[in-house]
C-alpha cells in the first residue's frame, strides 16, 4: 500500500518481467542478484525484438532504407542515454559494459597522457575493473597509484583527500556507490577537490546510474561509466560519458571500420563523437534495449526507484540484524546514504554454501569477493553473501531471504 503511494507498485511492474514467473526448486524466484545484473522488462524484449524483425541492418554505411532505419534508431538510442544523465548524445560512447567503458579512459585517455612520476588517485573500493587497468598502467608508464582509505564501516575517509591530492595528479578514479557496501560516495566533493589541483575525474557510476537520479552536468566529472545490463538493460550493453573536449582532443580507444573519417596508406582522421570511438559493427539491437530500459527507468522516476530500494533496504536491515551470529557490512541505513545492497557473513557458514541453501529455496543472491578483493581484505574478509534489490522486489522477498538465512543457520549449527 505504502509502496504504491511513495511512487509505483512492484507487485504490479513485476508482470513486465517473464523470468519472474520461473520457479527454482518449486519455489518463486527471489531475484536478489541486481548488482551483478537486473532482470529485463518485455519492453526493452520487444524493442530489440521488433528491431530484428523490422529494421536489422548495420549503421552509417548503407544507402537502403533499412540501414537508415537502424542508423536513426541507434543515434537514438544515444539521445535517450544522454537525456537520462544530463549529457549531450555526442558524449556517450556505447560499450560492452562498464568494464570497456573504464578501460576505454585507461587506453584512449591514459597510455597516451601519463609519464612516469605522474599520480592517479583511486579509493581502496574501487570495483576492480577500475583498478586493474590503472595498475597495468602503472607497469607500463611508471605511474604512481595512491589510494583514499576507507574507515572500519567502510566509509570512504574524505579527510585524507587534501593530503593524498597533489599537483602530479592527473586522474581521481572514484566508485559513486559500492558494489559491496552499497554506500554512496560523496563524489561532488571529491570532483571539486580534483578540479581545484586541474585533475580530471573518472566516476564508476556502474551501482549508482541505475538507482539514483545521475546528472553528469551538475557533478560536473569529466568521466562517468555506467552498465547498461545493471539498468534492465540487455547484457553487452554499458557506456561511457566524456566530456566533449576530453574526447576531441583523446586518441581513439578501438581502430578500424566506422571509427574513421579518411583512411590513406599514409594515416587516418577521426569520424566525428562519438563514433570516433565505436569501432567497428556496434551492438545496434543492445543500444536500443538499452533506449527502452531508460524510458522503463524514466516511467517510474528515479527519486521513486532510489525510494523503493531504500525502504527494502531499511526493512532488510533490520530483519537481518536480528539472524544470530549475522555480521552485516558497512554504515546502516540511518548512518550513511546507501542503495539497496547488503553484504554479509554468517558465522560457521561459508557465504557459498548459504547461497546454495538459498538458491534451494528460489533465492538468488551472490556469493564471493564481488571484484573488489582490496575492499574485502581492508574489512577483514576473503568473501561474503550479498543480497541486492531493485525495482521489482517486495517486503515479502526480504522476508523469505531472512527466513532463508536463519534456516541456513540452524541447519548447518546441526551439521557441525
Ligand atoms: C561498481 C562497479 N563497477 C564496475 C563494474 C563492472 O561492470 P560490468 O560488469 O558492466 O563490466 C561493476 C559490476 O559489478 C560494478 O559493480
Amino acid at each position: 500500500m505504502t509502496e504504491i503511494m511513495r511512487g509505483f507498485d512492484p507487485d504490479a511492474l513485476r508482470k513486465d518481467f517473464p523470468i519472474l514467473a520461473r520457479r527454482i526448486g518449486g519455489r518463486p524466484l527471489a531475484y536478489l542478484d541486481n548488482a551483478a545484473t537486473t532482470q529485463k522488462p518485455r519492453q526493452v524484449l520487444e524493442a530489440m525484438r521488433e528491431f530484428y524483425e523490422q529494421r536489422n541492418a548495420n549503421v552509417h554505411r548503407a544507402v537502403h532504407t533499412l540501414s537508415h532505419e537502424a542508423t536513426l534508431a541507434y543515434e537514438a538510442a544515444h539521445q535517450r542515454v544522454a537525456e537520462f544523465i544530463g549529457a549531450s548524445p555526442e558524449e556517450i560512447i556505447f560499450t560492452r559494459n562498464a568494464t570497456e567503458a573504464l578501460n576505454l579512459v585507461a587506453y584512449a585517455w591514459g597510455l597516451w597522457e601519463l609519464r612516469e612520476g605522474d599520480e592517479v588517485l583511486l579509493t581502496v573500493m574501487e570495483h576492480h575493473s577500475n583498478l586493474v587497468p590503472w595498475l597495468a598502467l602503472r607497469r607500463l608508464k611508471g605511474i604512481s597509484l595512491k589510494f583514499i582509505d576507507v574507515d572500519d564501516r567502510g566509509r570512504l575517509r574524505l579527510e585524507e583527500l587534501t593530503r593524498l591530492l597533489s599537483s602530479r595528479t592527473r586522474l581521481v578514479g572514484c566508485i559513486y556507490a559500492s558494489n559491496v557496501l552499497g554506500t554512496i560516495n560523496p563524489v561532488e566533493e571529491i570532483i571539486a577537490a580534483a578540479h581545484r589541483i586541474g585533475a580530471l575525474v573518472l566516476v564508476d557510476g556502474a551501482q549508482a546510474v541505475p538507482h539514483i537520479p545521475v546528472d553528469v552536468r551538475g557533478l560536473d566529472c569529466d568521466f562517468l561509466a555506467a552498465s547498461g545490463h545493471k539498468m534492465l538493460g540487455p547484457t553487452g550493453t554499458g557506456f561511457l560519458y566524456a566530456k566533449r573536449e576530453l574526447l576531441e582532443e583523446m586518441e581513439p580507444f578501438l581502430y578500424g571500420g566506422d571509427m574513421i573519417e579518411t583512411v590513406t596508406l599514409e594515416g587516418a582522421t577521426w569520424n566525428r563523437l562519438p563514433w570516433k570511438f565505436e569501432a567497428g559493427t556496434a551492438n545496434i539491437a543492445g543500444g536500443i534495449g538499452l533506449a527502452a530500459a531508460v524510458d522503463y527507468l524514466e516511467g517510474l522516476g528515479m527519486e521513486a526507484v532510489y525510494d523503493h530500494e531504500r525502504r527494502l533496504l531499511e526493512f532488510a536491515w533490520e530483519r537481518l540484524a536480528k539472524v544470530e551470529g549475522i555480521r552485516l557490512y558497512g554504515p546502516a541505513p540511518d548512518e550513511a546514504p546507501r542503495l539497496g545492497i547488503i553484504s554479509f557473513n554468517l558465522e560457521g557458514v561459508h557465504p557459498h554454501d548459504l547461497a546454495m541453501v538459498l538458491d534451494s529455496e528460489g533465492i538468488a543472491i551472490r556469493s564471493g569477493h564481488h571484484c573488489a578483493q582490496p575492499l574485502m581484505a581492508r574489512l577483514g574478509m576473503e568473501f561474503a553473501a550479498r543480497a541486492s534489490f531493485y525495482i521489482y522486489n517486495t517486503e515479502e522477498e526480504v522476508e523469505r531471504l531472512a527466513a532463508g538465512v536463519e534456516e541456513a543457520k540452524a541447519a548447518f549449527r546441526v551439521r557441525s
